[in-house]
């Protein structure tokens, strides 16, 4: 287990360089699979997830070379099997992504059910829905009590409208992947329409891919015979951004953020809304707080509005602005538990129903021991530990690096006090997360 001990208190100046996007690298990777011919993604941020993902691929034979820390070489050139392994697949939700490149280039796939953050039910029946509207046949089979997905399309896909329930993003990513190459048109409605799922959109563009309304509720594909491997950048991580700024805000201290993503709109509205002073120049986000934070009300949903995987780090910064905040988290079940470990800090929360709470402000916080439950969460309460009196310790940061390029060394950089200490022979490590 990995712990974080932070010492709260000190406020944050200096220029923090943000990350590639771990949302937009991991279906980059997968998407590298479509062609035999090698795509060089750069700007990949180092982080666990891409690393796991990274064994898999290679684990089915695909071509993997790691440049350095933020540059990978993959092509689907030598996969020799379609079987993904259980424990390897089991360890992050991406492992999902292989779905459609995997089935429209080499015909069948055997998947486990997917791992990843603890957050909710998430579940992956959308996925099977586009793929069998794409003509793909998918099974689900339990073989020694582990829940797999047998999926077979030998005589390749045939484009059609796709109608998805749920604005689901990595259902949006797996159906364009899988049209891309499928016979014939296929629309996509309602797509999701997140920077990552443009950013995968875009390199399939470049590797020669038919794409009409990119960045819309609504994708056309018209599918190709073959596809080419590109250079492509992965955009920068907008969560990654946000989550700085929060950081510059709680700490009533002024960053520098660069390399930013273009549209940050949903997240600087928000932060506005709080009293934050954010002015973006470019690729350049200089963050401070106004006069004081006031309270908001914040509804997670799908892009272009506020993004769920920032809801627990602006519910941090909740807890040190004025007046009444109140919090909707729809999409998941669970992303508001870490509220009460707010308040085992001093926040004075009121949750509702699960999806629902009230955060009255500004409260002193106190510095606790927290067991991190998932990455989002993890993050939110560095943020609160940082304003926090005392050194809290944050327990299982591991899931925090999941999603967190260099984090230590970013936040050391603007003078945060935080520590990594690795706890060996731990009982709880080998709970799988
Ligand atoms: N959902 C709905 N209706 C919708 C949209 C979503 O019911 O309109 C439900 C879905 O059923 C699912 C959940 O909400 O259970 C999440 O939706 P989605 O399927 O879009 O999630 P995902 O594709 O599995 C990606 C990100 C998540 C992020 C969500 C939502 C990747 C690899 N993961 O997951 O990222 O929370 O979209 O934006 O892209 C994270 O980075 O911490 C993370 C969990």
């Amino acid at each position: 287990m990995i712990r974080f001990d932070v010492t709260g208190g000190t406020p944050l100046r200096g220029t923090i360089a943000i990350s590639g996007s771990k949302n937009a690298a991991l279906p980059a990777m997968a998407a590298a699979l479509l062609s035999d011919s090698v795509s060089r993604l750069t700007n990949v941020p180092d982080i666990r997830d891409v690393h796991a993902l990274a064994e898999i691929l290679r684990s089915i034979g695909a071509h993997v070379h790691q440049v350095d820390d933020h540059i990978w070489e993959i092509s689907g050139q030598g996969v020799n099997t379609t079987d993904i392994d259980y424990l390897l697949g089991r360890r992050l939700r991406a492992s999902i992504l292989l779905l459609g490149p995997v089935l429209t280039r080499f015909g069948s796939i055997r998947l486990p059910h997917p791992g990843g953050c603890v957050i909710g039910k998430r579940p992956v029946g959308t996925h099977f829905e586009a793929l069998r509207g794409l003509g793909a046949t998918i099974e689900h089979t339990k073989e020694e009590g582990n829940d797999y997905y047998l999926g077979q399309a030998e005589a390749g896909l045939a484009g059609a409208h796709l109608y998805i329930d749920e604005v689901s993003v990595t259902a949006t990513e797996n159906a364009v992947m899988a049209a891309a190459l499928a016979e014939g048109t296929t629309t996509i409605r309602p797509a999701a329409m997140e920077p990552h799922v443009v950013n995968l959109c875009e390199m399939l563009v470049s590797m020669g891919a038919k794409i009409n309304g990119i960045g819309s509720h609504t994708l056309t594909i018209e599918g190709v015979e073959n596809l080419q491997g590109v250079e492509h950048r992965i955009v920068s991580d907008e969560i990654e951004t946000g989550t700085y700024a929060v950081a510059a805000a709680i700490t009533n201290g002024e960053l520098t953020l660069t390399n930013v993503p273009t549209d940050l709109e949903p997240i600087l509205f928000k932060l506005r809304a709080m009293g934050v002073i954010a002015e973006q120049n470019g690729d350049t986000l200089t963050v401070r707080r106004g006069e004081e934070l006031k309270g908001t009300r914040l509804q997670v949903d799908t892009w272009p509005r506020f993004p769920t995987d920032l809801q627990p780090q602006f519910g941090a910064l909740m807890t040190q602005a004025k007046g009444k905040s109140f919090v909707h988290e729809w999409m998941y079940e669970n992303r508001l538990k870490y509220t009460e470990s707010l308040a085992t800090m001093g926040a004075d929360v009121t949750m509702l129903n699960p999806h629902q709470v009230v955060i009255y402000g500004p409260t002193p916080l106190e510095a606790a021991t927290i067991d991190s439950p998932d990455l989002r969460s993890g993050i939110a309460f560095v943020l609160a530990a940082l304003v926090a009196d005392g050194v809290s310790h944050i327990n299982y940061a591991e899931l925090i690096l999941r999603g967190y390029d260099s984090l230590l060394e970013k936040l050391t950089g603007v003078g945060a006090k935080i520590e990594q200490v690795e706890i060996v022979d731990s009982p709880a490590e080998a709970t799988t997360k």
